[in-house]
């Protein structure tokens, strides 16, 4: 079987966190990680299962303007944050705009500041949206992975994602 991962990230975070749900993922799957700039159709194609996840901007999914902040905001040099490389490319929303339907099992998942959901928002509820409008059939609930206010993931975060993958592929394998 195989499992799909598709990321977008402008600070390294949610592509930690989905290279960790890769592992997890690889229990049950062969795995590719891909950032959403490189997931073509034809990637997900004759995938079992996709995750999608990207990071939570303005209480949900990212724009090209949150992510032309994020890099701006990555330019004040008291941060030291790095910026991926195709941070400025299509986002996940993009993504979708372009996607045709598919018929097969999917998870979505975000990165977001600690702190109740209801005040953070999170990017996640959108995936988990867009991804049933394209027919994919979302067999998880979305789940969060967290940051700090200084944008670093949280401890053990990965480990988190890793486990939380490797049970979504547990479920799948029994069903
Ligand atoms: C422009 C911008 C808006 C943000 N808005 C939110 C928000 O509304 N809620 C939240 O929890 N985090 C917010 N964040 C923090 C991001 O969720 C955090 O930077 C992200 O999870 C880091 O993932 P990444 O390294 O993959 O980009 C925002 C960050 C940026 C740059």
């Amino acid at each position: 079987m195989r499992a799909v991962v598709v990321y977008e990230s402008m600070y390294g975070n949610t592509h930690r966190i989905a290279d960790a749900i890769g592992a997890g993922l690889e229990t049950a799957f062969d795995v590719r990680v891909v950032s959403v700039s490189q997931a073509m159709p034809e990637v997900i194609a004759d995938a079992d299962l996709v995750v999608v996840g990207g990071p939570t901007h303005v209480h949900g999914m990212s724009r090209a303007s949150t992510r032309k902040a994020a890099v701006q905001a990555a330019d004040k040099p008291a941060g030291g944050l790095k910026v991926e490389p195709d941070a400025l490319g299509p986002g996940l929303r993009e993504w979708f705009g372009s996607l045709g339907d598919y018929p097969v099992k999917a998870a979505a998942f975000d990165t977001r500041m600690h702190g109740p959901a209801v005040f953070t928002g999170r990017a996640a509820k959108g995936v988990a949206r867009m991804l049933r409008e394209h027919g994919f059939h979302v067999v998880a609930e979305p789940e969060s992975f967290l940051v700090t206010k200084q944008d670093r993931l949280e401890p053990h975060e990965q480990d988190r994602a890793r486990d939380w993958a490797a049970k979504l592929a547990a479920g799948i394998k029994q069903s």
